[in-house]
């Protein structure tokens, strides 16, 4: 049975190194390399787009990868809607869609064909608030302020949806939106007031 001895130790060791120096100290001229031929970027496909957004309609000519967000945000200044994860986990970028809450960062643009979309520019009327913005403020409902756009586009959505009858299930259906300022005692507040107000929302 073979032993292994202090000296086979340090023998390993000494071929070891003396493999690692010959790899670091080859030069330069004998090391074959590969010629990597330049990347060709592709050109962009772009697609129509038939979309309304706060009841104007646009036909745009968009590149097909772009979400929703981006669509909004980047190419058309809709900069309320907020971008946080872009992985559909805090909320900040609620939209309506046909009227219904969604994080528009998980959708593509152009799966949005015809489709009306309400961002939180479009909730109010132009001149007043929407009462959930009004309830918003009223009970002091945030502090930085980066999530409020997507908590008042599903809050709006969650007395629509008639899931705001109690604290707990505002709770519940509110759990899509995050809030790191932990403003949540205070948003449930705005829209309990709204829900138990009689509002038109
Ligand atoms: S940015 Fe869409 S859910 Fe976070
Ligand atoms: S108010 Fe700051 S994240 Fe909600």
């Amino acid at each position: 049975m073979k032993t292994c001895s202090k000296q086979d130790g340090r023998r390993g060791f000494l071929k070891k190194s003396a493999s690692i120096a010959a790899f670091y100290f080859t030069p330069a001229s004998l090391v074959k390399t590969f010629a990597i031929d330049a990347v060709v970027p592709l050109p962009i496909a772009k697609e129509k787009l038939a979309i309304t957004i706060n009841g104007k309609l646009m036909n745009l000519e968009i590149d097909a990868r772009t979400t929703l967000l981006n669509l909004l945000r980047e190419d058309l200044a809709y900069t309320g809607t907020k971008k946080g994860c872009e992985m559909g986990q805090c909320g900040a970028c609620t939209i309506h869609i046909n009227g219904k809450r969604t994080k528009s960062c998980m959708q593509l643009a152009l799966s949005n064909q015809n489709n009306k979309i309400t961002t939180i520019e479009g909730l109010s009327d132009g001149v007043n608030l929407h009462p959930m913005q009004a309830a918003f403020l009223k009970n002091d409902a945030f502090q930085c302020g980066y999530c409020t756009s997507g908590q008042i586009m599903s809050a709006v959505a969650c007395v629509r949806e008639g899931n705001a009858k109690t604290r707990k299930s505002i709770q519940t259906y509110m759990d899509t939106n995050i809030c790191r300022c932990g403003a949540y005692q205070n948003i449930v507040d705005a829209i309990e007031e709204v829900a138990t107000s009689g509002a038109k929302i």
